[in-house]
């Protein structure tokens, strides 16, 4: 695997490959990696020839410094891990090499689907992640990107922004990486203490309950029962449980308004904020 963390020295080695028509299959990364990312260069690999890694860990995407400060770092374990899964080129930057100009976001307006969830209660959040996905891209230029739906709402911005934008490059949804209770795979993990990891299991099973009361329950009943699941458990507190439409992802009241309806969370588990969805369909 070749490290590079200056863009200048990636783009090098982009020129090169794409020189000789390699396909470049995309897998960004805040590292903290993990099954859930490893999973995601796997598929990366099976259908490119060559696979590119970024590991930064983006400070204009985090609307807490102290989220930013207790975010896990541990660079020679990814690099390690990354090159064991097969990954040919890993770009690991300093933030000047991606933001020479100092910790700006850019400006985008993401619409309706930025408006709900993760964009109503992270403020700036959306435009930091894009921000650096965007410099990402074109650094990388990939024929490929992939993105878990771990972060359901990123990768449908992702999505409109590769429209928007009209770049060449195909977007690849990924399923989510669950440990065997079901807690879906996330380096904040490594964040809960014993009792708090016990308690995170349930995000995934109230998930499952509220699954089973699709159809059964009215719509509003069902969600407040899952709230009230969640919070059943002291270390458990909900930021918002939303059911909307996997595409619009705009809340539905009823069942009968969307075909692919979607259970969305966010849960503090302590200090850390988990979050996860499921299909209901
Ligand atoms: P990060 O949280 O490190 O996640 C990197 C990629 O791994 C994202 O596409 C995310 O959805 C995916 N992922 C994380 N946990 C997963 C799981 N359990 N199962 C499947 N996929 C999972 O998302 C980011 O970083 C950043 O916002 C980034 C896109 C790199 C921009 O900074």
């Amino acid at each position: 695997m070749h490290t590079y963390t200056t863009q200048t020295a990636l783009r090098q080695k982009i020129t090169e490959l794409l020189k000789v028509n390699k396909t470049i299959g995309f897998v960004p990364t805040m590292g903290a990696l993990h099954s859930g990312h490893l999973s995601l260069v796997k598929k990366a690999l099976a259908e490119n020839d060559v696979v590119v890694s970024s590991v930064f860990v983006n400070p204009t995407q985090f609307n807490s410094q102290t989220d930013l400060r207790a975010y896990p770092r541990v660079p020679e374990q990814d690099a390690k891990l990354l090159e064991q899964a097969g990954c040919h080129v890993l770009y690991m930057p300093e933030a000047s090499d991606l933001y020479p100009e100092g910790l700006q976001s850019e400006v985008f307006d993401f619409g309706p689907l930025g408006e709900v969830m993760e964009g109503k209660y992270r403020h700036g959040h959306f435009a930091g992640m894009a921000t650096v996905v965007k410099r990402l891209f074109n650094a990388v230029t990939p024929t490929r990107a992939y993105f878990g739906e771990k972060d359901f709402q990123q990768l449908a911005i992702i999505r409109q922004l590769v429209k928007k934008e009209n770049l060449p490059i195909e977007v690849v949804g990924c399923s989510i990486a669950r440990e065997a209770d079901g807690l879906a795979m996330s380096s904040r993990n490594l964040r809960l203490n014993a009792p708090q990891r016990v308690a995170a299991s349930v995000i995934f099973e109230s998930l499952q309950q509220l699954k089973e009361m699709v159809g059964v329950k009215e719509l509003a009943k069902a969600r407040i029962k899952t709230i009230e699941n969640l919070t059943a458990h002291p270390e458990l507190a909900v930021e918002y449980l939303e059911i909307a439409d996997s595409e619009t992802l705009q809340p539905i009241s009823r069942w009968e308004e969307s075909k692919f309806p979607r259970a969305f969370v966010a849960v503090f588990c302590g200090e850390v904020r988990l979050i996860d969805n499921i299909a209901l369909y």
